[in-house]
């Protein structure tokens, strides 16, 4: 039977490459974002699959449950999840305007902690299931110009920590993948060559490879960098 793969984020950069690599290796996917014409246009490009969207903005409550209803309106095991969604704002902690932090909390951790909880459920009654929580290597390295961002990347992994403990009886793995410096739209308008970059596709490929593991092994935590190191 198809695995059903819920992905945050699709449209574009590592949730695209990841919505991409699950569908081509024959998953069902049921993707989310904000933009209905970017959806509209993920679906059209992947018409001869079985990719499902949902216009959300994942960083509202209401917004999140509405996703997770959907998603059990096609199927009743979503046994795969990929917290993807994920916005940077450049800025430091003494200077960032005031909202800052609560935004990228809402976009980065609360839609990750919310989601997880509407779907985890039905991941315990089956006693399997794979949770993927793309964090950062700033969530291991504070860097200037990371300022709210880094502290938000700091706590999604910490979550998945906790969710790892909780969810251990339960066969549900949960990991961390931190990325480094990756190839989307994130860092539009900086002027480095592309190969200075990670491709997304490498970060989808490792995802896919840490899912195909044997059930009873859980990559915990995995930090991919550009060859030539850190960019800032
Ligand atoms: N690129 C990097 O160098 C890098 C490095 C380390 C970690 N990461 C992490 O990897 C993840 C993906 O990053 P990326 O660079 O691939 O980002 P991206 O290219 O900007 O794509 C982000 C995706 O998330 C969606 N999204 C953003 N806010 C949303 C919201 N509130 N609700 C629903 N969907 C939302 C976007 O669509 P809409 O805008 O239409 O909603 C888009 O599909 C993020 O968590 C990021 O922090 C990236």
């Amino acid at each position: 039977m198809k695995k059903t793969a819920i992905i945050t984020g699709g449209t574009k950069g590592i949730g695209r490459a990841c919505v991409e690599k699950f569908l081509t290796e024959g998953c069902q996917v049921i993707t989310c974002s904000r933009n209905q014409k970017d959806l509209e246009a993920l679906q059209k490009e992947f018409s001869e699959f079985d990719l499902h969207i949902f216009r959300a903005d994942i960083s509202q409550l209401k917004d999140v449950k509405a996703f997770a209803a959907f998603v059990f309106t096609i199927t009743s095991e979503p046994l795969i999840l990929i917290n993807n969604t994920g916005i940077f704002i450049q800025g430091n902690l003494v200077q960032e305007p005031e909202g800052v932090l609560e935004q990228l909390m809402a976009t980065n951790v609360y839609s990750a902690y919310h989601l997880t909880r509407a779907l985890v459920p039905s991941m315990m009654e089956k006693k399997a299931g794979t949770i993927i929580n793309i964090c950062s290597t700033a969530s291991i390295t504070p860097y200037v110009n990371g300022g709210s961002y880094c502290m938000t990347k700091y706590a999604l992994l910490g979550m998945t920590k906790v969710f790892r403990e909780e969810l251990k009886p339960y066969h549900i793995r949960v990991t961390a993948v931190l990325p480094g410096a990756t190839f989307t739209a994130s860092w539009e308008g900086v002027d480095l060559p592309q190969e200075r970059f990670m491709p997304a596709s490498d970060i989808a490929t490792c995802i896919w490879d840490i899912y195909q593991l044997h059930p009873s092994t859980v990559v915990e935590e995995v930090i991919l960098r550009p060859m030539e190191g850190d960019i800032s």
